[in-house]
């Protein structure tokens, strides 16, 4: 009896302590219906950037790039490390490079989410070290339908997989020994945009004789037990099959190439969930994997088939979970609909690349209103010529002075955004006791730009403090509002244009009059970058 007590005390110590450790790395918290991230044991919210591919190999190409980031209001830089640089000689590990990124970050009061390119950049094994590229026979490539080989690594290759996975804890045993107190890196993108090509499947004997093979059992115990929850175009596959639970890949999901992207997709998830795995063995900060957005008219294969894409999303979590969530990169314009996808699973959305065009900071904003995002991160955040004026920097001024404000009314229903140009150019949103129409500014024709032929993108968050209370931010916008209740009218108490300094909101301007339109609506310019607070009332 006192020997079974001590192993259960030791078992409650145990998992204590592993769980107190796991509370004081940066970590995933569930908040109401979304996801925050904690780093130093408080919400973060990732105003990101990322690094073009090869400016951060050297310190040097780094120093003219620091202060563009923080000229923009950056809280976070996403940089690839190297596998190439990091295991230049099988076992023989140089970190310096992932040392200096995070000393120089600490210094410019930045994160770092670090960007593992590992086994595949985009798909290729270009950054595989060259003791991996030189020895085909031990680290296998795939082949093609013709058997021609390409620079990919099998995730056949049980070699293949733990080259990469040893090289993957050391490097996160190295960043839990060097940075845990301080918490400078947040998160790790395992892998990057992985995906096969130019067939829909691998066809080396490895992956041939995979195929052929049962459906793993874990795979269809997931489909099985998430039956209600699978994705539409996902379910409808396995239906169109009789839903069976036995058999090999083209038993179970028909013959075709939307079969050897599932084959493909189980393979890819088995193998970055294990390496995943054996990172957070030794350092559980959050891991997440980023995916090439396919063209609808392409067919597998000639997108990058079997990605951690929102279609075979089932497949990508069946087959582990290491991995916390699949984020977009986004290249192409639909940005709502990608986002709608991924997050229909109730998955927490973090965009760690857009093209860094004129529309990416109202999408950030957008994004983390709407989506209640955990951050956004335009791509080659570098190639601004003048920082101090891109309106990324404004909208990230607003996001950091609404950070603690967003945080505390997280996943209660009490936050959302609207993302507007010409031809989207009303949303309504209804929150507490009212419906807002929003505009864009140049609905009004108050102002010459109205007439251009294109719109500059506009967005804005809304946030509920308060009974009648909300605060309304962002750029380009105009905004009128009704009662929920019948037969009620709405009308501003007060508006106040204003900024908080140290978390402590400081009222700017009173707004009322033409800045109003005499009490009918709130307005933020196009141009302008504002938060508002205002207080409703009704009256009969
Ligand atoms: C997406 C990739 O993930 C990035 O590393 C970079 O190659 C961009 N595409 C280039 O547009």
């Amino acid at each position: 009896m006192f020997k079974f007590l001590k192993n259960k005390f030791l078992l409650i110590a145990l998992f204590s302590t592993y769980f107190g450790f796991c509370q004081n790395i940066p970590n995933l918290q569930q908040k109401g219906n979304k996801m925050q991230l904690i780093v130093n044991q408080k919400p973060f919210l990732i105003r990101g950037g990322e690094l073009g591919n090869s400016s951060a190999t050297s310190m040097e190409s780094m120093e003219a790039i620091w202060p563009k980031l923080t000229d923009m209001n950056l809280n976070t830089v996403l940089t690839p490390i190297y596998w190439e640089l990091i295991e230049p000689e099988e076992g023989k590990f140089d970190f310096a490079l992932v040392d200096d990124l995070i000393i120089r970050a600490r210094k410019e009061n930045l994160k770092l989410v670090f960007l593992w390119f590992g086994s595949w950049k985009n798909s290729m094994s270009s950054h595989a070290p060259a003791w991996i590229k030189l020895n085909q026979k031990k680290y296998p490539r795939v082949k093609d339908d013709k058997n021609k080989s390409h620079e990919i690594l099998t995730p056949f290759s049980e070699n293949n997989l733990q080259a990469d996975l040893i090289a993957f804890k050391k490097l996160m045993s190295h960043i839990k020994d060097f940075d845990q107190k301080e918490q400078t890196v947040i998160m790790i993108q395992v892998e990057n945009e992985i995906g096969m090509l130019p067939t829909a499947r691998d066809y080396h004997p490895l992956a041939n004789e995979a195929f052929k093979k049962e459906v793993p059992k874990e795979l269809l115990q997931h489909l099985q037990k998430n039956k209600d929850k699978l994705v539409p175009e996902f379910l409808e596959i396995w239906k169109k099959n009789g839903f069976k639970t036995k058999g090999n890949w083209e038993e179970i999901f028909g013959k075709g190439l939307h079969t050897d992207e599932i084959f493909m997709a189980w393979y890819f998830s088995a193998f970055t969930n294990k390496i995943a795995k054996a990172g957070k063995d030794v350092y559980p900060i959050p891991m997440f994997v980023n995916a090439a957005l396919n063209a609808p008219e392409k067919k597998p294969g000639q997108y990058p088939s079997a990605g951690p894409l929102p279609h075979i999303m089932d497949v990508w979590k069946a087959a582990g979970n290491s991995i916390d969530f699949l984020a977009p990169d986004f290249y192409n314009p639909s940005f709502k609909q990608w986002n709608d996808l991924f997050t229909r699973q109730g998955d927490p959305l973090f965009i760690p690349e857009h093209r860094f065009d004129e529309t990416a900071p109202f999408k950030g904003l957008y994004a983390i209103g709407h989506y209640e995002a955990i951050g956004f991160s335009p791509f080659s955040i570098e190639s601004v010529a003048d920082a101090k004026k891109e309106p990324l920097g404004k909208i990230y001024d607003l996001i950091q002075q609404l950070t603690p404000t967003i945080e505390t009314y997280k996943g209660q229903g009490k936050i959302d955004g609207v993302l507007l140009d010409k031809e989207n150019n009303t949303q309504i949103i209804k929150m507490g006791d009212y419906e807002f129409t929003f505009k864009h500014d140049y609905t009004l024709n108050w102002s010459d730009g109205a007439k251009a032929e294109v719109w500059p993108m506009s967005s804005a968050i809304i946030i509920e403090i308060a009974k009648d209370e909300f605060y309304i931010s962002g750029s380009g916008i105009v905004v009128t509002f009704k009662p929920l209740k019948e037969n009620l009218n709405a009308g501003i108490l007060k508006t106040d244009q204003g900024r908080f300094e140290n978390n402590i909101w400081k009222t700017i301007r009173h707004f009322n009059g033409d800045q109003t339109h005499q009490g009918r609506h709130l307005r933020i310019s196009v141009g302008d970058y504002e938060i508002q607070k205002i207080k409703l009332y009704t009256y009969e």
